[in-house]
């Protein structure tokens, strides 16, 4: 049988949102349009507005002009509503999951849709993986904050959020250095703490704490006291929400209907801990969802173009199944299953960590 001619493709953006989503859209939608004549249209709210055929908007030059440097997503996203997962309500008010899959296909095809870049995090692209093993054409497009996605050096968003991490830390300094004060400061990060890391380099930080590196709060007590007494009268303590003390547990605040962990209070425990422990006046501040807004850096402005054009042209050349990846400076097309095997995590003993200690960084192991 001959191959469907593609006509008519959908775009969706799942998970948390970040900057630069907005640039990859454009992009695809630039593609599709000028290069190959498609009609485009964006799934509102992740895959959601396909559970419903009238969640969509149509996505044509004008809707894309002049998004390039904003953030969030213009077609909205969600971290709820897994179409394999779907939550419902009985009548006696207990919640029971069902599989609606079967619908998102339906709608897939009464919407005229000839494939769907689905831009995502881990999430996002285990739905996009099983939606292709139900035969839709899905490419990927890898999205967080966090960076923690396999099977690409970086994701879009990452270098946004570092960018407000770091402005945040040189801020913090200021006020630190003036009060003679302990400045801890708790950024995102679940299961790796690119964002710690990296911003506690380029924000330089005294002490960074990550859950690739259990921490015990003796050394890391032991590095502000001595900072103290030689004269440093100020330190700027970076700690990932999802760090964990040597032998404890990570910080949550509650859990999401689907059972997700919310993290968050680490910050505070390791303020109030090392207050008590060095007699310094601390003070805690959590950046929280401020690391997921604003402006994408050029640096995401760029990705998330070569993503979102990449991406269409996976279509093009029917590659479905693949996720748009970088590696080294290139853009390449990589099987999604490889992005979702395992969440990338910082090597402790990897070059980042070892350039972190040099600069006398102490990540509260040693
Ligand atoms: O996955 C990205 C992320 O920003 C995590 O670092 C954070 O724990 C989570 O999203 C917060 O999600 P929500 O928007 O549901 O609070």
């Amino acid at each position: 049988m001959a191959e469907k001619e593609i006509k008519k493709i959908g775009i969706s953006t799942g998970g948390g949102d970040c900057p630069g989503l907005n640039a990859v859209i454009r992009a695809a939608v630039y593609t599709a349009i000028n290069k190959y004549g498609w009609e485009v249209v964006g799934i509102r709210d992740a895959l959601n507005g396909l559970m419903d055929t009238s969640q969509t908007m149509p996505l044509g030059l004008n809707e894309v002009k002049d998004i390039l440097n904003k953030g969030g997503t213009i077609i909205g996203t969600t971290n709820k509503g897994n179409p394999f997962h779907w939550e419902r309500q009985k009548s006696d008010g207990t919640i029971e999951t069902i599989d609606r899959s079967g619908q998102l296909v339906e709608n897939f095809h009464k919407l005229g849709l000839g494939a769907l870049i689905s831009i995502g995090g881990d999430g996002s692209m285990k739905i996009a993986q099983q939606l292709v093993e139900k035969g839709l054409p899905v490419v990927g497009v890898p999205k967080t904050i966090d960076n923690d996605l396999s099977a690409t050096d970086v994701t879009f968003g990452f270098d946004s959020a570092v960018r407000t991490a770091s402005e945040a830390l040189d801020k913090l300094r200021s006020t630190a250095e003036s009060h003679h004060r302990v400045m801890v400061v708790e950024m995102m990060g679940r299961h790796s703490g690119w964002i710690a890391l990296h911003s506690g380099i380029s924000g330089d930080a005294h002490v960074i704490l990550i859950p690739e590196i259990p921490f015990d709060l003796a050394v890391v007590a032991k590095k502000l006291k001595e900072r103290n007494e030689k004269g440093d009268k100020y330190s700027i303590v970076v700690v990932a929400e999802g760090a964990v003390p040597k032998g404890g547990e990570m910080a949550m605040v509650g859990k999401k209907a689907d059972g997700t962990v919310i993290l968050g209070g680490m910050g505070q425990k390791v303020g109030l801990a090392l207050s008590e422990m060095t007699g310094l006046e601390i003070r805690v501040v959590v950046l929280g969802h401020l690391q997921r807004g604003g402006s994408p850096t050029e640096f995401d402005r760029i990705l998330g173009t070569r993503y979102g054009e990449a991406a269409t042209e996976l279509i093009a050349k029917k590659q479905f199944g693949k996720m748009v990846a970088l590696k080294g400076t290139a853009i390449v097309g990589v099987p999604i299953t490889d992005a979702i095997g395992q969440t990338k995590k910082i090597f402790p003993e990897g070059t980042l960590v070892k350039v972190a200690r040099s600069m006398g960084i102490c990540f509260g192991d040693r």
